[in-house]
C-alpha cells in the first residue's frame, strides 16, 4: 500500500505517463453516456418546477441559483422521492444530506462518529481506497480484518465471527463504532453480499452497538439478477448510514452524493450539519438543480435511463470475461463473473506490486490496479488484480484484456514454475 500519496493520484499519474495505454486501472464511467446528458436543460426543468410548483418569481429563482444554499442541501425532497421509488429506502426530507460525492459523506460520518481517541472504524480488507484514504487523512483510528478471515466454508462471508473480533479489540481499549461495507458489487473484490449475509451483518452490528456505513455506489449496476436490496431498507433502528452518489449514474464532475440518516435522530442530524458547515458549507446549487431536474424529468425513477447503460456495461464485462477464459489458466488463477459493478477481480498465486504495474504499462501498454493498493495490512487477498471494464467499448476491452493476459502469461506466471 503506498503510504504518502493517495491511490488515485498514483494511478492517475501512471495513466498520464502512459497516455496511449489501455487503462483497466480506474473505474471510470462509460464516456458515451455524457453525450446523452443535457445538464443545462435539467437545471431549467428544476427552475420550471420552482416557478410552477413553488410559485417562485424570476428574482427568487435567480437567488436560489446564485446565493449560498442550506448546508443540508436544497433537493432532499426530490432525493427522498427517488430513493423510495428506486431503492426502497424511505427517509424524510430531514433525514438526507446532500454531499459533495460519497467522499464528503465519508468525512461527515467519520467526524461525527469517531470523536474519542479510542473510537475506531472496522475495515474489511481490501476495501475501497477512497474510504480507507479518508480515514488515514483524517487521522482517525481503524482496525482491520481480512475478508478471508470472515470466509465461511460455503464460500460466503460469515459475520457471526465479528463479535469475537470486536470483543478482542475492546479488551485492547479500542471502541469499534463503525464498520464500512460496500455490499453490492464490492470495489475492489466484486462480491455481492446475499440477503442472509446482509441480515446477519445488521443483526451483529445492532447487538454490538456498531453502526454501518453502507456504500451503495454500484447498486444500480446489476447485470444478472434482481436489483439488490440495500441493508438500509431493513434498518429500523438508525443503525445504517447509507451513502450514494450520482458519479456513476449521471457524471462524476457534478460531485453530488447523499447521506441518508433516517432514524438516527435530531442530535445526529444537527451535528452532521455542523460538520458540513466546516467541510464545504453547502454543495453547489447549480449541480443540485441539475440533479433535481434530471430526477423530475425521469419522474423520480432512473430505471429507464439506466437500463441501456446497464446493458452496455454487461456487454463490456462479458467481453473481458471471454478473453480471460480464453487466455488464462483457471488452474493457476481464480476469478469469477461479477454480478454487477465495474470490475473483475483476479486472484494470483503471488503478490503484485508497482514494479509489475510499470512493467505491464511499459511493455504491454495496459494498466491495472494491484489490490495490494487497497490494503494497509497486506494479507492474502493482496495477491490480486482489479481490472475495470467500464470505460471502453467491448472490442477495446477485449483487446486490452488480451494484452494484459499476455503480460501475465509471459512475465508473471512463468515465475511460478
Ligand atoms: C465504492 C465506491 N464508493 C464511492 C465512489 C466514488 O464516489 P464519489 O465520486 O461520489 O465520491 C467510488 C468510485 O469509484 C467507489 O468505487
Amino acid at each position: 500500500m503506498p503510504t504518502q500519496e493517495s491511490v488515485l493520484s498514483i494511478v492517475g499519474a501512471l495513466n498520464q505517463r502512459y497516455p496511449h495505454a489501455c487503462s483497466l486501472s480506474l473505474g471510470r464511467p462509460n464516456p458515451d453516456i455524457y453525450a446523452r446528458l443535457d445538464l443545462e436543460r435539467y437545471a431549467q426543468v428544476y427552475q420550471a418546477f420552482l416557478r410552477t410548483e413553488k410559485h417562485y418569481d424570476n428574482a427568487k429563482i435567480r437567488e436560489n441559483l446564485y446565493t449560498y444554499g442550506p448546508s443540508q442541501g436544497m433537493i432532499t425532497a426530490h432525493l427522498a422521492k427517488w430513493l423510495a421509488n428506486d431503492e426502497g429506502i424511505h427517509a424524510g426530507e430531514k433525514e438526507i444530506l446532500v454531499t459533495n460525492g460519497c467522499q464528503e459523506a465519508y468525512n461527515l460520518v467519520l467526524l461525527h462518529e469517531l470523536r474519542q481517541p479510542e473510537d475506531c472504524v472496522l475495515i474489511i480488507e481490501p476495501s475501497y481506497f477512497g474510504f480507507t484514504d479518508c480515514v488515514a487523512v483524517l487521522g482517525k483510528s481503524s482496525v482491520k480484518i481480512a475478508i478471508d478471515d470472515l470466509a465461511d466454508p460455503a464460500g460466503g462471508v460469515d459475520f457471526t465471527l465479528l463479535p469475537a473480533v470486536i470483543e478482542q479489540y475492546r479488551r485492547q481499549g479500542k471502541q469499534i463504532k463503525l464498520i464500512y461495507i460496500n455490499p453490492d458489487f464490492n470495489n475492489p473484490m466484486t462480491y455481492q453480499l446475499s440477503e442472509a449475509e446482509k441480515g446477519a451483518l445488521l443483526a451483529v452490528c445492532a447487538q454490538q452497538g456498531v453502526k454501518i456505513i453502507e456504500d451503495g455506489t454500484y447498486s444500480a449496476f446489476y447485470y444478472d439478477g434482481i436489483p439488490p436490496r440495500a441493508i438500509k431498507t431493513r434498518d429500523n433502528a438508525g443503525q445504517v448510514y447509507y451513502i450514494g452518489s450520482f458519479s456513476k449514474t449521471l457524471c462524476p464532475s457534478l460531485r453530488l452524493g447523499y447521506l441518508v440518516i433516517s432514524r438516527h435522530g435530531d442530535a445526529t442530524f444537527n451535528h452532521l450539519l455542523h460538520i458540513k458547515d466546516h467541510t464545504s458549507l453547502s454543495s453547489s446549487a447549480l449541480n443540485q438543480q441539475i440533479v433535481a431536474g434530471f430526477l423530475i424529468e425521469h419522474q423520480y425513477s432512473l430505471e429507464n435511463w439506466i437500463r441501456p447503460i446497464r446493458d452496455e456495461y454487461r456487454a463490456r464485462r462479458d467481453a473481458m470475461l471471454q478473453v480471460l477464459e480464453q487466455e488464462l489458466d483457471a488452474g493457476l488463477l481464480q476469478w469469477h463473473a461479477p454480478a454487477g459493478g465495474f470490475f473483475v477481480y483476479i486472484r494470483l498465486p503471488q503478490e503484485i506490486d508497482t514494479a509489475h504495474l510499470l512493467d505491464c504499462a511499459e511493455g504491454y501498454q495496459v494498466t491495472f490496479l494491484p489490490v495490494s493498493y487497497a490494503v494497509r495490512d497486506g494479507r492474502q487477498r493482496a495477491h490480486g488484480i482489479r481490472l475495470a471494464f467500464s470505460y471502453y467499448p467491448p472490442a477495446a476491452i477485449a483487446a486490452g484484456t488480451r494484452k494484459f493476459c499476455q503480460f501475465l502469461n509471459e512475465k508473471l506466471l512463468p515465475q511460478q514454475i
